[in-house]
């Protein structure tokens, strides 16, 4: 796959089916997110891949409830990935301070996309969720009071016949401009 088609064939996927996803395949989409970049290097980030049941069902009941049902597919996903942020280089931090940026949020989208695509390159499917139950998640998988969770991956092969969407995108002509805002 090229690149390009790398990056049309990544999709949201919202059906997955039961054939659990080989170690091995998890480890290389692991690898390709270690590797992403992050300001000064600090790799902000912690990686929980919840594959075990009941544990993994748990986690996927976490990101929906009765009045949002919206991620309630990730019940069928074999495994979630929950991605903790964690403290950034003290460089970074007193950086962050004086430029009032929040790096390690930037860092963790590069590296959830990093993930994404290599699993998009292995047959897989992912969904990136941001709307999750934090406190509920954070009891589930011990993760230390104080630390945050910056996104959630669902993971799994597609459901058979799961269809490429076109992109729904804005125009080019809506989001860019060259040598000045709006020009
Ligand atoms: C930070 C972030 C949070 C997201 N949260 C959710 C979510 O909670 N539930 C969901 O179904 N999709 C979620 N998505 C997926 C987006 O809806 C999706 O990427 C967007 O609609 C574009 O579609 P595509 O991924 O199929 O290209 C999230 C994506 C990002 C980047």
């Amino acid at each position: 796959m090229s690149f390009r088609e790398l990056i049309l064939a990544r999709q949201s996927v919202r059906k997955y089916a039961s054939t659990p996803v080989e170690t091995e395949k998890i480890n290389q989409c692991l690898e390709a997110a270690r590797l992403a970049p992050s300001a000064s290097n600090s790799q902000p980030w912690h990686f929980i891949v919840v594959n075990e049941e009941p544990l993994r069902t748990e986690v996927a009941k976490a990101t929906f409830s009765d009045i949002q049902l919206i991620n309630k597919f990730t019940i069928q996903a074999p495994v979630m990935v929950v991605i903790v942020i964690e403290k950034a280089r003290l460089i970074t931090r007193l950086a962050m301070q004086v430029k009032k940026k929040e790096w390690p949020l930037i860092d963790i989208g590069i590296t959830a996309e990093h993930f994404c695509l290599r699993a998009t390159e292995l047959g897989l499917g992912t969904c990136m969720i941001g709307w999750f139950d934090e406190k509920k998640i954070q009891k589930l998988l011990n993760i230390p009071s104080g630390k945050s969770i910056g996104l959630v991956i669902s993971l799994g092969y597609p459901e058979e016949g799961y269809k490429q969407r076109i992109k729904t995108r804005k125009a080019q002509d809506e989001i860019i401009s060259w040598n000045g805002y709006g020009v």
